[in-house]
């Protein structure tokens, strides 16, 4: 999988205090645009996953090239997320957490689920987008991050 470049999200979620969680992932892609549904896999093992499954809501935030440091940031266990990176959040409808600066906030509702092995893959219905069209992202290939020339 690690031949198979990809675009970089963080899922935004709300912990059990209400606030806002976050995880890095690439499990990400589109299902149908009639209804506008994209998909995500999320391991057992990981926070955002019991957040999922409690409220059925998540947000996805593509990252922009200048947003290593974020998705580097979000893929370490919350424990181990020390450093000086600088983030910080807005509310999207439902009470979703959206990424600020990141690229593109989609605001989704889970419609199916599929437990496979130690990942659940969601199907979610997208309720909100936000755009920042001046945007390039960020991408990954082979565990290391590229950063396009912008247009
Ligand atoms: C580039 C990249 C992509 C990732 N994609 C996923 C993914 O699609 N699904 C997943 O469950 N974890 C993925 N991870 C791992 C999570 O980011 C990592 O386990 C994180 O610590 C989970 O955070 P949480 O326990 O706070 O939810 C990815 C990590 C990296 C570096």
């Amino acid at each position: 999988m690690g031949n198979f470049a990809t675009g970089v999200t963080v899922i935004t979620t709300t912990d059990d205090q209400g606030q806002p969680h976050a995880m890095t992932a690439n499990s990400f892609t589109s299902v149908c645009l009639e209804p506008p549904v994209i998909l995500l896999c999320v391991a057992h093992g990981t926070h955002t996953y019991g957040f999922v499954e409690r409220s059925g809501l998540f947000g996805v935030n593509i990252l922009d090239r200048d947003q290593e440091d974020v998705g580097a940031y979000f893929a370490k266990r919350p424990e181990d997320r020390t450093g000086d990176v600088s983030v910080s959040y807005s509310e999207g409808h439902n009470g979703i957490p959206t990424l600020d600066n990141s690229m593109v906030f989609m605001g989704c509702q889970v419609v199916g689920s599929h437990v496979y092995g130690d990942h659940t893959v969601y199907m979610a219905e997208v309720k909100e987008i936000r755009e920042n069209n001046s945007s390039v992202p960020l991408l990954f290939f082979r565990s290391r991050w590229y950063h396009p020339a912008p247009e």
